[in-house]
């Protein structure tokens, strides 16, 4: 069993799947990992699209294409499931909404933080993940009937990873330029 610092020095994007189905358990267990996240105003502006089924899965791919050509996700047919984290219009208590005027403030945080709990839950599960930002909103609006307002922020994609080899090492700055005390 890891510690949690030895899982988040072990979780990294995966973009190489096996061939081997995720369950739909598996699946709204990850879900529930996202569902429980911390929220502003615990407004939770979230939805998780499940796309599991081949039809959806090909539609998604297309989505992920987006005009021009561009994807974050060459890979995209070899992997298993994907979760959407569409974002909904926030509903945040009345002082930040007057503070803010715009009361999507907190909301793409919101979802971050949702995605990290969903992808540490996913390899409590032994699966890998890859987090995924570019989409094609338009497509994914006429695919999957998704209501006008609400946006996918992010599509996570999930599996069994196929690369065998020992973690990457992290490409990060370092601790000392992310961090000061008291003063900046
Ligand atoms: C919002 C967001 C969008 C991302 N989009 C993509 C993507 O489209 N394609 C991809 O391969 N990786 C994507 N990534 C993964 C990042 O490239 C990756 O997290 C970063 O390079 C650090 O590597 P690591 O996750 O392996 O530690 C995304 C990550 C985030 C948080």
């Amino acid at each position: 069993m890891m510690n949690f610092m030895e899982l988040v020095q072990a979780r990294e994007s995966c973009r190489s799947y096996q061939d081997k189905p995720v369950t739909r358990e598996q699946l709204v267990n990850i879900v529930e990992a996202g569902r429980l996240s911390p929220s502003g105003c615990n407004a939770q502006p979230w939805k998780f699209l499940v796309i599991d089924e081949p039809e959806a899965k090909a539609k998604l791919c297309d989505a992920l294409v987006v005009e021009g050509g561009s994807t974050g996700c060459p890979w995209r047919a070899s992997v298993p499931a994907f979760i959407a984290l569409v974002e909904q219009p926030a509903k945040v208590m009345p002082a930040v909404e007057a503070y803010y005027g715009d009361t999507q403030r907190f909301a793409q945080g919101d979802i971050g933080m949702a995605a990290m709990n969903m992808c540490y839950e996913a390899m409590e599960q032994g699966l890998s993940t890859c987090v995924l930002g570019l989409n094609d909103q338009k497509k994914m609006e006429q695919y999957f009937g998704i209501p006008e307002g609400y946006t996918v922020r992010m599509v996570l994609a999930v599996g069994y990873s196929a690369e065998d080899s020992e973690p990457r090492k992290k490409v990060r700055k370092p601790l000392e330029e992310v961090y000061s005390f008291n003063q900046w």
